[in-house]
Parts: C-alpha cells; sequence; structure tokens
C-alpha cells in the first residue's frame, strides 16, 4: 500500500554531508522497503519519514519513523524474531507473514551493522539501521 493512499505525508531527508555510498544497493533496498512498508502498513495518519544520514565519522543510518500504532516495550525483541508479530491472533487486523523484519537484522547484521527500535504505543515507532561506512576507493 502507498503511503499517498492512506493520506500519509511522506518525507526524505537525506544527509548531504554523507559521501557517496558504495554497499549492497540489493541488500540496503531491502532494508529500507521492509522497514517503510511496515511504517506505512502500521501508521493509519501522520507522517512516514526515511533518514539517511551520518551518524558518526565511520558510521550511517538508514532510519524510518512512523506515527502509527507502536509496539509494545515486551514486544521489541521478539519482532525480530522470524514469524513473529504483535498480534498473533487468528483475528490480526494487519497482514504479513512476519519475516521482514527478520530480513532486516539479517541483512543489517551481514554488512556489519546493527537494528534498534524506539516507540511509543499509541504515538509511533522508529527504526534505526547503523551502518559502518565504506567509502568509495577504500
Ligand atoms: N512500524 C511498525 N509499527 C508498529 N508495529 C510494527 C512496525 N513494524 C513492525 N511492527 C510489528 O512487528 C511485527 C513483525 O514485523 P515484520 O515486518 O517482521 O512482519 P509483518 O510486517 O507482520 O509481515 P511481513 O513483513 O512478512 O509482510 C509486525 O507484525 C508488527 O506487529
Ligand atoms: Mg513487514
Amino acid at each position: 500500500m502507498l503511503a499517498e493512499d492512506k493520506g500519509l505525508r511522506f518525507e526524505v531527508e537525506v544527509d548531504r554531508t554523507l559521501p557517496v555510498l558504495v554497499g549492497d544497493d540489493e541488500a540496503l533496498t531491502k532494508v529500507a522497503v521492509n522497514l517503510l512498508s511496515n511504517a506505512i502498513k502500521f501508521t493509519q495518519q501522520g507522517h512516514v519519514i526515511l533518514r539517511l544520514r551520518r551518524a558518526a565519522d565511520d558510521l550511517w543510518q538508514i532510519e524510518v519513523e512512523d506515527s502509527g500504532i507502536g509496539i509494545p516495550p515486551h514486544a521489541r525483541e521478539y519482532i525480530f524474531d522470524e514469524f513473529r508479530q504483535v498480534d498473533q491472533s487468528s483475528k490480526r487486523l494487519y497482514g504479513g507473514t512476519g519475516l521482514g523484519l527478520a530480513i532486516v537484522q539479517k541483512l543489517a547484521r551481514l554488512m556489519g551493522g546493527t537494528v534498534a527500535v524506539q516507540s511509543e504505543v499509541g504515538r509511533g515507532s522508529t527504526f534505526t539501521v547503523t551502518l559502518p561506512l565504506v567509502r568509495a576507493g577504500k
């Protein structure tokens, strides 16, 4: 589902100090697409923001922030496990198999990075993938 169809404000913020990145395009795209599709799926109104930013001299981040339903504290660890979803009941409101975040975590680790989540129930969630910065020519 597209952010536009739900009337969500979609923003992209790219840090101008980021050097040209050399990375695994396919893996990076999968990470961003999975986080964005979750953000849109679990947000009924407000915004979804994609940020690409410098985190330190040798680190950068892909961050996806939404103003959606949020994730309760007890679920913040297991949502990264395969087939785990906050609502496991048969009457779940949202579709999906529970694989997106497992893929995001696996890819982040393969690239030498980490993924973290911050959230407030009813207010929104922010997923941050931190990756080593690989400069062209290195
Ligand atoms: N942005 C978010 N806001 C609220 N809950 C989220 C968000 N992202 C993930 N979750 C919770 O974490 C669970 C696991 O996410 P994951 O992407 O792994 O699976 P899915 O989206 O349910 O299915 P799939 O990604 O396989 O289509 C979701 O089902 C949902 O409960
Ligand atoms: Mg998903």
